[in-house]
């Protein structure tokens, strides 16, 4: 069949590739990473602590934490020039459009003395961009409402570092909610990495060239945008708002189940989850917990999305297709009530996402075997054929 093949050992392809990374059985639902459960992760890990998992291989220790903390916060700062590609775009820019652009950017202050096959400068590029994408997301954030741009403090977490860049303004400075930086903190982790999904295989791929690792990671973020991969969180958003009340549900499911409507339940399946996405579980929990640190138990969004869950979840055509909620499902309603605009879901997926993406181009670079990537195609078109001329056309 073209189109849907099952993919044969012997058939050559890039989109198959060895890492030990993140491992996923979509079957059971399980997500691991380099061995940890995310479900134990979430709990007795910060992101950054994560993102040193990912990227070394091991957890670190208080020692080791304390010196990567320290490198990541002292990098958060971006080249003051950085201020001018902003200006060029309009306020009303997506933020992805602006992210793809600035990250891109980046490339252009990080090239001339890369080497990319120096593991001490590989890692110093993955530092840079860790520390820097939470500034360029509240940058382009802040660039839309028209405010001017907040710098980083050397004294606040991660997390809490962005919440500040976001929402401190010159006449009043963000006050640090640690429920909230913490729920911050647990989306992140919760989006660091996920084996070869379409971003990820999109900077395995142009990274496979030898491209500068900051270019690469734009064009991670250009894939991440799609609504069908990390734009997931915002149409799930704006699907919630359009159903609008639990009374309405039926209609819109029927509306899904009408193969030309081509409406599709957001946040629901997944490529490789045939089961719940362990993601979509934790963030549940999260959205609980924000949501009851806010007093907004009741929030309608919230109350709907778990009817329409729970509708779902019994309705055969959605079981017996195995579409179960996954991580975009409850993630942009924490999202929401952690003042991100619905915009900005898809760039904090990139800011989460950043570090799996590094790390799995680390590891494919200091890989001594690696060669450019090059899927082969299915080749289905006109057979060989003669030219004629444009007066026997
Ligand atoms: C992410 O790969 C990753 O790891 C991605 C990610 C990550 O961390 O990087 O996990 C992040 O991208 C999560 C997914 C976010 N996307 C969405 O929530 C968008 C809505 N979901 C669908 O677009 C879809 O479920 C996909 C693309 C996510 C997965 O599609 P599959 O597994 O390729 O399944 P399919 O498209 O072949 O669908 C199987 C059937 C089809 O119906 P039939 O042709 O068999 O009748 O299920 C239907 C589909 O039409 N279907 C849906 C549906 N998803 C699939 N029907 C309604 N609503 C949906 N959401």
């Amino acid at each position: 069949q073209t189109g849907k093949f099952t993919y044969d050992p012997g058939f050559m392809s890039t989109a198959s590739c060895q890492s030990a990374i993140t491992y996923i059985d979509g079957d059971k639902g399980e997500l691991l990473y380099r061995g940890y459960p995310i479900e134990q992760l979430a709990v007795n890990a910060d992101f950054l602590e994560t993102c040193y998992l990912l990227l070394n291989g091991e957890l670190p220790n208080k020692a080791e934490k304390e010196k990567f903390v320290s490198t990541v916060t002292r990098h958060t700062m971006v080249h003051e020039q950085m201020n001018f590609f902003f200006r060029g775009f309009r306020r009303d820019a997506h933020p992805m459009s602006v992210l793809v652009g600035t990250v891109g950017a980046l490339a252009s202050f990080y090239h001339d003395s890369l080497d990319i096959n120096d593991p001490a400068q590989r890692e110093i590029s993955a530092i840079r961009l860790i520390a820097k994408l939470p500034t360029l997301v509240a940058m382009a954030y802040k660039y839309s409402v028209g405010q001017p741009f907040v710098y980083p403090r050397n004294d606040l977490s991660y997390s809490a570092n962005f919440m500040h860049m976001m929402f401190s303004n010159p006449c009043e400075e963000y006050k640090v909610n640690d429920v909230l930086v913490r729920a911050l903190d647990r989306i992140l982790i919760l989006h660091a990495d996920h084996e070869q999904n379409a971003s990820t295989s999109t900077v395995r791929l142009a990274g496979s060239s030898g491209a500068n690792p900051f270019a690469c990671i734009a064009a991670g973020i250009a894939c991440l945008w799609g609504p069908a991969h990390g734009g997931a969180n915002e149409a799930a958003l704006n699907m919630l708002k359009e159903i609008g009340t639990p009374d309405k549900i039926p209609e819109f499911i029927a509306k899904v189940k009408d193969k030309n409507s081509g409406v599709k339940l957001m946040g629901f399946g997944h490529r490789v989850y045939k089961n719940f996405d362990p993601r979509a579980k934790l963030m549940r929990e999260t959205c609980h917990e924000v949501l009851n640190e806010l007093g907004l138990q009741n929030d309608p969004l919230f109350k709907l999305a778990m009817e329409l869950e729970k509708i779902a979840l019994e309705d055969d055509y959605f079981v017996s297709r195995k579409l179960y909620p996954n991580v975009d499902f409850y993630s942009g309603i924490v999202q929401s009530a952690l003042g991100i605009p619905v915009s900005l879901f898809t760039g904090i997926f990139a800011m989460a996402r950043t570090i799996g993406w590094i790390a799995q181009w680390n590891e494919m670079i200091a890989d001594p075997e690696q060669k450019i990537g090059r899927p082969r195609q299915l080749y289905v078109g006109a057979a060989r054929r003669d030219v004629p001329t444009i007066d026997k056309r």
